[in-house]
Order: C-alpha cells, then structure tokens, then sequence
C-alpha cells in the first residue's frame, strides 16, 4: 500500500509534541481573560482574515509562545508539503489507493489536472439540466413542469447538499427540495405526502449506489410514482442518477442520459461541490451554485498560498489540537447564529468524525494521542435554552466555534440584533463566568437572607475561562458559505496531517453494514419457518424475538 504522504519527513515531530506538552503544563488553566489586560495586541495579535471571513481566537487557552509552538508543529509536521501532494493529485487517501481532488471541483488550484476535464463536462451537462428543470422544459409523465425534487441519498450524498440547500434560502428559485435520506419508511412516507406524482422530480444520490438506505428508497420512489401514472406511462424524466457507479444507476433504470457522474477521488462527505450538488443548484439556480463553488474556490487558493500563521483552516486545526492534545478537550461545540445554518452541525459532524474518528496512523500503529472529539451543536439562540447549560457550568470545558453574520436576509424589526447580541453574549459568558463573590452580591443585592445567600450562591458560579473563538461575515452568500465550508474541509485535513492519519476512508463504518445484513437475511429465514442458521448474542436475540413476536400480533 504506497502512501505518498510518508515522504513528509516529521521526524522532528515527538521533540515539537514534547514541548508543546511542557508549555502546556507550565501554563496550567491559564487565565484567558488576563491575557487580555497583559497583552493590549492580543485582538490583532489572534485575529486574521480571509476571503470575507474573519476569525477571532484571541478567546482560546494560547500564548504568545504556545502559539509559536503550534505553527511550528505544523511546520514540522509539513503541513504546506501535505497540502500541495493533495492539490496536485497524489492518492493521499493511500488506504483506497485514491486521490483526493474534490479543490478540483470548484476551479481547483491546479488547472493543469487530466480530472479538471471531467469535471467541465460534467458541469456542462448539470447546467444544462438545471436550466431546463428551473425553465419547465424538462417535464413529468403529465407534461407538466416539475414543482418539487426530492434528493434520495445519505451521508455525504445528503448531510451537504440539505445544509446548503437551507442556508441559502433566500436565493432560492421557485422549485422546492426536499430530502430523503433514512430507511425509516416514514421519512419517505411524510415527504411524499406533500408532493404531487406528476410534478416531483427524484435525484437518486449515491456514490457507490449500493447504499442499503438510499436504494429502498429509490425503490419506493419508483412505486409511488408508478401507481399514480399508470404502468403504461414512462417514468424516465422523473428520475435524474447521481454515481461513480454509473453501470448499477443503469441497472437500476435510471436513463444514461440522466445519469451525472462523480469519481472515486471524490470522497463522499467532500462531494457537495459535485453533481451531488444538484439539488443546490435546482434550488438556489445555478449562478448561485457557481457563487458557491467560486467561494470554496477561493478558500482553497488562500489556503494553498498563505502562510501557516495567517492560514485559517491552519489555525482552526492547531487550535484543535491545543484543546484536545494539551487541554484535555473530548467534544467541540459549533454555534451559529444564523437559522438558516441550521443544519451546519449535523454537516460538520460527519465531515469531522467520519474523516478523523480514527485510532491507527498511517502505517496501521496506534496513535498514541487523542484524535477527532465530538462534535455537535445547534443554531444560536435555540442551543442556548437546551445545552449552553453544560457549557457554562458543565464539568469538561468545550471549545466552541461561533458563527455569525452581520447582516440579515431577513431584517424584522431588531430581531437580528438581538440575535448577534445574544452570540456576543455568550462568548462573553462562556470567558468572564461569575464568581461567587457576584452571585454572592447579586443574591444579597435581590434581598435574600445571608443564609440563602449562602446556599444558593455556588450554584449560581460560572467558572467562565471557556475557550471560543469566534467566525463573522457580511452575509450567508452562496460565495461566502462556500468559503465556510472549505475552511472547515482544510481544517479536518490539516487535522489529519498533525495526527498523522487517513482523513479519507472511513472502514469503521462496514461492520455494523454487514452485521445488518447478516441479521437481515436470519430474520428472512426465521419468518418463512426456515430453522435461523446464526445464533447472536442474547441481547440481540431478544430484540430479533421481540420484533417477530409482534409481527404476530
Ligand atoms: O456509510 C458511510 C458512507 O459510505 C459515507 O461515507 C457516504 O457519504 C454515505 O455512506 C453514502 O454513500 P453513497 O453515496 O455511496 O450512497
């Protein structure tokens, strides 16, 4: 297994790992909000900006010289090495013997690729369908144009193109997405029961098209509409086939015509930018669509040149690390203040988890060190009346990313205000806390007796010194959310090189795929009355029972 990654000469990497852990333990819990008086340049100090994006992290748990020793780790690590082996189309993800090329989506920064090809092509053939769907030429069994798409797929071939098909909301065109994703039939169920056969359009999404999930579905697809047109009608304009497996697409009865390409050296939670993308573009039109590519674009071309001090995705890595690998941190919050990024979290989570979730290195050895925390959140200012609770008086600290646009595509009354308000808010929350000298005061200044004062002021303690940093924008933009998603795509890679591990498979996921199948297939057997070969374990045998059991009643 030829790995072209193991020509990064990190040698020198343990001493970088000793030191930073030796500044770790001098530091102990250091006071971040005492920085602030120390270092009056700390805002500049801790802040960059890049393609309209601009990161404060001046809130995190860093010095001066533990800063200096985390650009040096990525330095050591050689990260810029790494970086242009992917660019430049080296199969990096050496456990599939794959290439990793899904900058080339967007223009990518290397135009000189045989991929780069492929890759207008099939951008050609998607905007002409885009064009046709959005101008009713392309129309249904009835011949009426299409109202509705529902996107079938899962993973990498839903998680993105539903999170961007909701931040831009505002862009959208006059048809509606929707997206189906889980083998729960009502999911399927409920979406169809808003939509009109004659007028829904179906994009069957998978990479593989062997996905158990998305294949049931596209099934139920096909029978809904075919009760409703009749079996003499031709169902083909109905159905659009996005795979790397154009072959099982046909097989399944998808039109060649109809069927959009994608490549194995794109990985599938990478995949949006692709014709994965489709329902985006239907939505949103595929000027927006471009906006969109073109603001990934130009993170890419940022984080190819700019140096590893000025680096966004850089810098949102070595914070990472710090938190994990030096303070400890086991989960890492991402907030933004901005509904339409509802579903950013859920999107992050497999980007981030299913790239770094990993324990062995590149070679098969432990790690040795930590890898991905978990990763989770809400939008702003919902999350704050659940889970900010365990933020700011939890027991384990979480990093926490907040994300805010300045401006509102929906200015009512001040309810931006409040809502940008609220995100400063809490960041402040989260670093200065409340002692219990102040809730002591604030109890005793409300009238309370010294001795409620005194019971009820510890519970009423935040510690604060809760790290945070903090991303803000003009606006959610096609160009800029573009921009957001590949500085959080570069960020897991930089990740990936620091821990020395495979961002871009994702083996962990086959067991459990084949343990249902096998269970499946027993479950088959024990309902037509043939003797069940297997023998689980008691807990799933009593499950197995208790679903036969009630298929009885
Ligand atoms: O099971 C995990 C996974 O393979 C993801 O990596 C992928 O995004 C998803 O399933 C869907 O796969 P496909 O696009 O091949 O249906």
């Amino acid at each position: 297994m030829f790995d072209p990654l193991e020509s990064l000469s990190q040698a020198d990497l343990p001493a970088v790992w000793e030191r930073l852990a030796q500044i770790a333990e001098a530091q102990g819990e250091l006071n971040i909000r005492a920085q602030f008086d120390r270092d009056p340049e700390r805002i500049s100090r801790f802040t960059r900006e890049a393609v309209g994006l601009k990161l404060d992290f001046s809130r995190h748990a860093i010095t001066p010289e533990s800063w200096t020793a985390l650009i040096d780790l990525a330095s050591t690590a050689e990260v810029p090495q790494a970086v242009t082996q992917m660019l430049s189309g080296a199969a990096i993800n050496h456990t599939e013997g794959r290439k990793v090329l899904h900058c080339a989506l967007r223009g990518g920064t290397n135009k000189s690729l045989e991929e780069s090809v492929l890759v207008a092509e099939v951008r050609e053939r998607l905007a002409a369908l885009v064009n046709s769907v959005l101008r009713g030429e392309r129309t249904g069994f009835s011949g009426e144009a299409f109202t509705d798409v529902v996107n079938i797929g899962i993973g990498g071939s839903d998680l993105g193109p539903a999170m961007v098909s909701e931040a831009l909301t505002p862009y959208h065109q006059h048809l509606k997405v929707h997206f189906v994703s889980n083998v729960d039939p009502s999911h399927m169920v409920n979406t169809l029961a808003q939509l009109n056969p004659a007028t829904t359009l179906f994009i069957i999404a998978s990479k593989t098209f062997t996905t158990l999930e998305t294949l049931a579905n596209a099934k139920a697809a096909q029978g809904w509409l075919q009760a409703a047109a009749g079996s003499e009608q031709s169902l083909s304009d109905h159905f659009v086939a996005v795979s790397s497996n154009v072959a099982k697409a046909e097989e399944f009865g998808v039109d060649v015509d109809s069927i959009y390409p994608m490549w194995d050296w794109v990985g599938g939670r990478y995949s949006l930018w692709s014709a994965i993308g489709l329902p985006i573009a239907i939505a949103v039109g595929w000027e927006n669509f471009n906006q969109l590519c073109e603001g990934a674009g130009a993170m890419d071309e940022h984080f190819a040149s700019a140096p590893l001090s000025d680096n966004l995705p850089v810098i949102l890595s070595l914070l990472e690390i710090w938190s994990v690998n030096m303070l400890g941190a086991q989960s890492h919050a991402v907030l933004p203040y901005d509904q339409n990024l509802c579903q950013l979290p859920a999107f992050l989570q497999q980007l981030t988890m299913e790239s770094n979730g990993k324990q062995v290195d590149r070679s098969g050895k432990p790690l040795g060190r930590a890898s991905c925390p978990v990763v989770w959140g809400a939008a702003g200012t919902n999350g704050q009346h659940s889970f900010h609770q365990l933020l700011h008086q939890g027991t384990q600290p979480v990093p926490a990313d907040f994300i805010v646009p300045m401006q509102s595509h929906n200015p009512l009354a001040d309810q931006h205000t409040h809502l940008v308000t609220n995100c400063m808010a809490q960041a402040r929350a989260l670093l200065f806390g409340k002692s219990l000298q102040q809730a002591a005061q604030e109890l005793s200044d409300a009238g309370y007796s010294d001795e409620a004062v005194q019971a009820l002021a510890p519970h009423k303690v935040l510690p604060g010194n809760r790290p945070s940093l903090t991303i803000s924008y003009d606006k959610t933009s096609p160009y800029r959310l573009g921009a957001l998603i590949a500085l959080y795509e570069h960020k897991v890679f930089v990740s990936s090189v620091i821990w020395g591990l495979n961002a871009f498979d994702q083996w962990g996921v086959e067991l459990g795929k084949q343990i249902g199948v096998e269970i499946y297939n027993e479950i088959e057997k024990r309902r037509s009355g043939i003797p069940g070969d297997a023998a689980f374990d008691p807990s799933t045998e009593a499950l197995l029972n208790q679903l036969l059991a009630s298929e009885q009643i």
